[in-house]
């Protein structure tokens, strides 16, 4: 795992939008694999900023993205469809023949999450995953004890991401109790991960999936087991790492230390 540590929310959220940024420029063809949420908000906007000026273009871009809520219109306010339409694809070029959600409406939510893994392997798998972690560890919707070899599929909340999730919702009873979300199989497979987390509420889901042992109950501990996963981090959710002033000497302010 690479960790790097910035000192704002802000600047960790800039550089994961410029490795991303890196990434289509470099392989304008490439799949991404994408997250919804509050943390992600920044990236999205550094990209649309970057697209805005002309200096990228995504049109041959695919994405896939981690989960959606079940039975929540594809139109509601609050569905990852309407996320990633305001936050992402309407301001920029995606070909939305390219971009992918699974289908929480789906008649046969088992047979949409095998579709869509299969998906994403028939693309030829995705070349780096954008994440965000739950404060409860989680990645994707991929809650506490869910297995380490899952693939796509439905799966329930756990009670404290519909509470996490209830500040997007007028009540905690809107907020759906299904999901439909890739598996951390499904993530583990991407070529590379990036995943973002910035402030002091996810500071112990940090600490567990970095430090912590392999284990279910923090699934993003599965990470661990990736080559090339990085872990943009602000101080704030970097602040309880044992090893934090390691980490802080391999990368100074996030970057490669002066050979
Ligand atoms: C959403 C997703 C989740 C979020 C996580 C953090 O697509 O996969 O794992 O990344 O719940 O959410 P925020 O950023 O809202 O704290």
């Amino acid at each position: 795992m690479k960790v790097l540590i910035f000192d704002t929310a802000q600047q960790a959220a800039d550089a994961l939008a410029d490795k991303l940024i890196k990434q289509v420029l470099s392989h304008p063809t490439c799949t991404l694999g994408l997250a919804t949420g509050g943390t992600a908000n920044p990236v999205y906007d550094k990209l649309v900023r970057t697209h805005l000026a002309g200096d990228i273009s995504f049109k041959g871009v695919r994405t896939f993205n981690l989960d959606e809520y079940v039975a929540l219109p594809i139109a509601h306010p609050l569905s990852y469809h309407t996320y990633m339409a305001e936050h992402l694809f309407e301001p920029c070029d995606f070909q939305t023949e390219n971009t992918h959600i699974p289908n929480g409406n789906a008649p046969d939510l088992a047979k949409e999450a095998r579709r869509y893994e299969n998906a994403i392997t028939n693309c030829g798998g995705i070349d780096c995953q954008f994440l965000g972690i739950g404060e409860n560890g989680h990645i994707g919707f991929n809650e506490p004890t869910s297995s380490l070899a899952s693939l796509t599929r439905v799966k329930t909340l756990a009670p404290s991401t519909v509470e996490a999730n209830s500040r997007y919702f007028e009540t905690p009873e809107d907020v759906p109790r299904l999901c439909i979300t890739m598996g951390i199989a499904t993530i583990l497979r991407a070529a590379e991960i990036a995943l973002l987390a910035v402030g002091k509420r996810k500071s112990e889901a940090v600490r567990n999936m970095i430090e912590g042992p392999l284990a279910a109950m923090c699934p993003a501990s599965a990470l661990q087991l990736h080559q090339h996963a990085e872990i943009y981090l602000d101080s704030e959710a970097a602040s309880r790492l044992e090893l934090l002033d390691y980490y802080k000497s391999v990368h100074p302010c996030g970057h490669a230390p002066p050979l």
